[in-house]
């Protein structure tokens, strides 16, 4: 005789699930209800919409990403505080960079004439990484001009880096790269504006 599971048996088990489940539910409502303190998460929204919105040079997605990536949700407070982030990944990816291009150069499919370019963009991201301790410096000291010069400068370097391969319509190895920079520096200049 095949054993068949009674509805009583299923409604049992329903029950003794759904008996586990309630203090894990309450528990999810609880955290739910716990009101938010307006710091990291609270701030990074509205600004990113608001320097997101208003650019031409990066989104509001942009923004999320990179902001968030870090953790910018927990202890930013101000524009200021999100501009200092923006300057700590900005320095992050030009170090990157930096290594990519040198195994690039080091690598021997690596054409003559791309190695060519890949050198100028490695003095490029070189002077990138440079900037950013003093970048990231005023920020904190609340010389913004200085800041978004100095970011500005990072913006020109990342799209000088591309344009050596878009004048010569050769395929650039560090495509993703220069834009990443490019925006992270305009994202910013574009936070510092705000500041
Ligand atoms: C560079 O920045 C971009 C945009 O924020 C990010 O997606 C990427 O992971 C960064 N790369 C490194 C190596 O930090």
């Amino acid at each position: 005789m095949a054993i068949s599971s009674s509805p009583s048996s299923s409604s049992m088990r329903s029950a003794t699930v759904s008996f586990l489940l309630l203090p894990l539910l309450l528990l999810a409502a609880t955290a739910a209800a716990t009101p938010a303190i307006t710091t990291g998460e609270g701030i990074l929204l509205p600004s990113c919409k608001t320097v997101g919105g208003g650019s031409t040079y990066f989104d509001v997605q942009f923004c999320l990403d990179a902001l968030g990536s870090v953790g910018a949700g927990a202890d930013a407070r101000s524009y200021r505080d999100l501009a200092a982030v923006a300057v700590g990944l900005l320095s992050t990816n030009a170090t990157a960079t930096s290594s990519k291009i040198d195994a690039l150069l080091r690598d021997p499919a690596t054409g003559v004439a791309t190695a060519g370019r890949l050198r100028s963009c490695r003095a490029l991201y070189g002077g990138v990484a440079r900037r950013q301790p003093g970048c990231a410096a005023a920020v904190r000291g609340g010389r913004l001009g200085e800041a978004r010069a100095s970011l500005e400068q990072s913006a020109a370097a990342a799209r000088a880096c591309e344009d050596g391969f878009r004048n010569a319509k050769a395929t650039s190895p560090v495509a993703k790269e220069d834009d990443d920079a490019f925006k992270l520096a305009k994202l910013g200049v574009a936070l510092l504006g705000f500041a």
